[in-house]
């Protein structure tokens, strides 16, 4: 889905007319002398205000038992509960290491004061889609609303009801150590306007909708690539790489491709092969996949449907 935007922006008595496609062309036209800091305030401003269409109003009122199996399929207990401190539930405090410094992840439980339980469904799909807080602060790339941005209506209001149902953890994290200019926040507008792109999944109609289940579920909520495809250095995706592995995943570990056409040993894999990966951790040798797969084994794929993984086996042997 491509969203056309024009913002009138007024800044230092000139006013500028800012055409956003967020595909690839990026017209800016403006009628004085351009200088960075006037760029930098207007792709900020333009990257805050794109509007996306209210949400499409479901029929089935939203399910916190469906909401359970997206929180799985999304990964989200990996990197919000800290197991270590054996805390119910996302309530945060997860150190992510990066290259940019040290994340330390927030409490997503529904607790009004250190928790998200004063949110409206609504700023929690923006969150999710749009990598953006209620404030209007932008998130960092390290919550991966860049995979989730692809995830439908019902999805993500499920997840809601999901996360609503938990038990409240007051619990306030530590905030993150980036080093500059990491932690400049407002430098996530121009980030997100130059990489981000905000879209929801479409399915390809001349596919099998067993190759789109796993499409979606790969790309979308899954969240595959964040680890499988390498980055360019501005932490993000080299899009001609896609999901072709890299050698500088998460904490530095190396990620195998699981692009069939990009390099690996994966495009000799079968359908069962994957299927029983993802199930078990066991790959098609007898060895054990370790490092982060063994969570993101362990916490979602694992618990996955047959029906699923075999979307996923499908869609992974032809991405
Ligand atoms: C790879 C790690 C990772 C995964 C997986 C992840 N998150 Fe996060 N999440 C983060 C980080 C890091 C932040 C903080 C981002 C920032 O400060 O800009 C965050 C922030 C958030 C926020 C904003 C909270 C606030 O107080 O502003 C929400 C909501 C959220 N995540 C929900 C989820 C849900 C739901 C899932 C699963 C579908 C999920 N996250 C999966 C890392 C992750
Ligand atoms: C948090 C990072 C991360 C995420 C997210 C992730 N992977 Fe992985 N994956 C890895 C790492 C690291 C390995 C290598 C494990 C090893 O070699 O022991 C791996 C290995 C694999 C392998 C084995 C490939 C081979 O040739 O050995 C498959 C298949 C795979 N992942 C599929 C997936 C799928 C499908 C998803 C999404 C549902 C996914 N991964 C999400 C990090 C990740």
């Amino acid at each position: 889905m491509t969203y056309n935007m024009i913002a009138d922006i007024q800044v230092n008595d000139a006013v500028s007319k800012v055409a956003v496609n967020s595909g690839s062309a990026k017209t800016i036209r403006h009628d004085h002398t351009s200088k960075t800091v006037f760029l930098v305030q207007v792709i900020f401003t333009a990257t805050l205000t794109v509007v996306i269409p209210c949400l499409a109003k479901s029929s089935e009122a939203p399910s916190a038992t469906r909401g359970e199996y997206i929180y799985i399929m999304g990964g989200c207990e990996s990197c919000h509960s800290d197991s270590a401190d054996k805390q119910p539930g996302p309530a945060g405090g997860v150190v992510l290491k990066t290259p940019f410094g040290t994340f330390i992840t927030p409490n997503i439980t529904p607790d009004k004061v250190t928790g998200i339980g004063n949110w409206s469904g609504q700023q929690f799909v923006d969150a999710m889609r749009k990598g953006v807080s209620p404030e209007g602060k932008h998130y960092y790339p390290s919550f991966p609303y860049t995979s989730y941005t692809k995830m439908n209506d019902r999805d993500l209001l499920d997840l809601w009801a999901y996360l609503g149902s938990l038990t409240p953890v007051n619990r306030v994290t530590e905030r993150h150590d980036l080093s500059f200019p990491y932690n400049q926040r407002w430098l996530l507008g121009i980030w997100k306007f130059l990489f981000f792109e905000q879209a929801q999944f479409q399915p390809i109609s001349s596919n099998t909708e067993s190759w789109n289940r796993g499409a979606y579920i790969v790309n979308g909520p899954g969240h595959c690539a964040e680890c499988h495809t390498p980055r360019n250095l501005f932490g993000a995706f080299k899009q001609d790489e896609y999901l072709a592995g890299t050698p500088e995943g998460p904490d530095g570990e190396s990620v195998p491709s699981i692009n069939p056409h990009k390099g690996g040993s994966f495009k000799k894999w079968t359908g069962d092969e994957i299927v029983f990966a993802l199930q078990t951790g066991m790959l098609p040798d007898g060895d054990f996949m370790g490092g982060s797969m063994s969570q993101v084994v362990e916490n979602c794929t694992s618990k996955l449907s047959d029906k699923d993984l075999l979307s996923i086996s499908e869609y992974l042997r032809s991405p």
